[in-house]
């Protein structure tokens, strides 16, 4: 049996839907309802949705063999597992970005407003340069224009939020993409099982 943690929302629906065509489907997994966990015995898999930034965490901690998250959430979780595949959906970028016209004082520490603490300070511990980091959990473009942050690292995606709020992007810091996670000791004992699911979901990537 292989215990697969999903993202919850669009992303996991859309992995779901990889999986099954791969072979692993489950009945009722897209049903609408508040379930959370999901088990086909014939298939050999159970399902939990799982909030997204909570996925890695489920893995890491073995509860879930694999699972589906962004390279956002893994890079700030820093969580100790295996990267097996990039799924190539969910594309999006970690970025740099603040008010149209907007110009570094480098006479004092930068005032970033984050999602992401960790990864603003690898990013500008790389580059020596001193940061305040300001921990925001939404709409982080509001913080550049109403004077609390000098800049955001934040997601970009198609741009449309910081266009409509006259902000640009400054640095792209990487690239993201949802990727398929294992725990380690999982891998062990279940290696053959999770290395014929990466298989067989490599034959559904997108192209
Ligand atoms: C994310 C991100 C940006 C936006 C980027 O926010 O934090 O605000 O999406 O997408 P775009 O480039 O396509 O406009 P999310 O929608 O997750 O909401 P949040 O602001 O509450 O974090």
């Amino acid at each position: 049996m292989l215990n697969v943690a999903l993202p919850k929302g669009r992303l996991g629906e859309k992995v779901y839907k990889m999986l099954e065509r791969a072979g692993y489907s489950c009945k009722d997994v897209l049903s609408d309802s508040r379930k959370l966990i999901f088990t086909d015995e014939q298939n050999g898999v159970s399902y939990f949705w799982v909030k997204p930034s909570d996925v890695a965490i489920y893995v890491e901690r073995g509860v879930a063999d694999i699972g589906v998250a962004g390279k956002d959430i893994l890079a700030e979780s820093g969580a100790d597992i295996y990267e097996l595949l990039d799924l190539g959906i969910g594309k999006c970028k970690m970025a740099v970005a603040s008010v149209n016209g907007y110009r570094e004082d480098i006479s004092r520490p930068l005032r970033v407003a984050t999602k992401f603490p960790r990864i603003a300070a690898a990013y500008y511990g790389g580059k020596n340069r001193e940061i305040d980091i300001i921990k925001l959990y939404g709409s982080i473009e509001l913080a550049p224009i109403l004077g609390l942050s000098d800049v955001i690292v934040d997601i970009v995606e198609t741009g449309t939020t910081l266009k409509e709020n006259n902000m640009s992007v400054i640095a792209d810091i990487f690239p993201i993409s949802a990727r398929l996670i294992a725990n380690k000791a999982c891998y062990k004992f279940k290696g053959e099982e999770i290395d014929a699911a990466v298989e067989r979901l490599k034959k559904e990537l997108p192209v």
